[in-house]
């Protein structure tokens, strides 16, 4: 009997991921928590209210609905954690604290957690950078990241606590906008697009990330997941990527689309951020350990999505 968990699920990842599980291990196997309330989720699968800073509602939550597995997704991302970086410190460490005790605690069997590029800082290698290098992210997410990273390692060689977890770079998706992270430029410019306005990019034009759809980050989460836990060589620090592009870049490929798209480049604080991450990812050990490859390269990425946002933002 599988009964997973899934924390932040109304989030950017957590929303599909729910959906993926469910479509999976069936849906009486997944609940879904989230300290904000469902709209679109109602009715369909499982809800309860969770907030992560709170370890008795974690007890409570895994206790009396049996849960076997946790996705811990609930995070304050990078942007959003400048703007409040106390209460990014509460939800990202207290809160993953708090899931990794409860689940020893309990006895639960898995726990998932992602970590991000955001663990990386300027010191770190940029191009290719490997999944074993400097950490000195400049960001409260990062800095909560590397936290987690390192509690996951304390956990699963103290506990035996079987803790799983990947970096993921910029998510590319169409189901749930983004509005807290320093890649999300890279989802926002195709509404824009789509819907026929004029983009102001946050970035500068050559700034490069790593980036991928979230088609295959949800099949990396789940191949993971169910990965042999002896092959596993890390804990979270599997960096994934399946692409980098600039925004001069995926605005070109967005162009062939639709040629009168217009962009402008007007860089905030979110710039100073991007330049302290990786241009691109050493994904080596997610190949050979768990099997990670991604299948959507950036122009099937950018022909799915203009598709898809178009039946949402056009035909609706
Ligand atoms: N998408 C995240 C952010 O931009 C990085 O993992 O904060």
């Amino acid at each position: 009997m599988t009964k997973i968990l899934v924390t932040g699920a109304l989030g950017q990842i957590g929303t599909e991921l729910a959906g993926e599980l469910a479509a999976r291990y069936g849906k009486s196997s997944v609940l879904i928590s989230d300290v904000r309330k469902p709209q679109s989720f109602a009715g369909e699968l499982e809800f309860v209210g969770l907030d992560v800073t709170n370890p008795d509602a974690i007890g409570s939550i895994i206790a009396e609905h049996g849960i076997t597995d946790i996705f811990h997704m609930a995070a304050i991302l990078s942007a959003s954690g400048e703007k409040n970086p106390a209460l990014a410190y509460r939800v990202n460490s207290d809160g993953t604290f708090n899931i990794l005790e409860e689940a020893r605690k309990a006895g639960v069997r898995k726990v998932m957690i992602p970590s991000t590029i955001g663990v990386f800082g300027a010191e770190t290698p940029r191009i290719n950078t490997p999944d074993i290098t400097v950490l000195r992210p400049t960001t409260m997410y990062g800095i909560t990241k590397v936290n987690a990273e390192l509690l996951a390692l304390y956990y699963r060689d103290r506990y035996a606590l079987d803790v799983r977890g990947l970096r993921f770079p910029g998510i590319i998706s169409y189901l749930t906008p983004p509005s807290a992270g320093t890649t999300d430029y890279a989802v926002d410019i195709f509404y824009h697009a789509v819907q026929g306005k004029d983009y102001q990019c946050y970035l500068k034009k050559d700034t490069a990330l790593p980036m991928m759809y979230m088609p295959d980050a949800l099949h990396s989460l789940v191949k993971l997941f169910e990965a042999k836990g002896d092959k596993l060589r890390h804990c979270l620090e599997y960096n994934v990527s399946a692409y980098s592009f600039t925004p001069e870049e995926i605005y070109g490929e967005i162009r062939e689309v639709y040629p009168e798209f217009r962009i402008t480049y007007e860089p905030d604080f979110r710039q100073k951020i991007a330049e302290t991450w990786p241009a691109s990812l050493d994904s080596h050990f997610a190949r050979e350990d768990w099997g990670f490859a991604p299948e959507y390269d950036l122009k099937h990425t950018v022909q799915d999505m203009i598709q898809n946002l178009r039946k949402i933002l056009v035909h609706q």
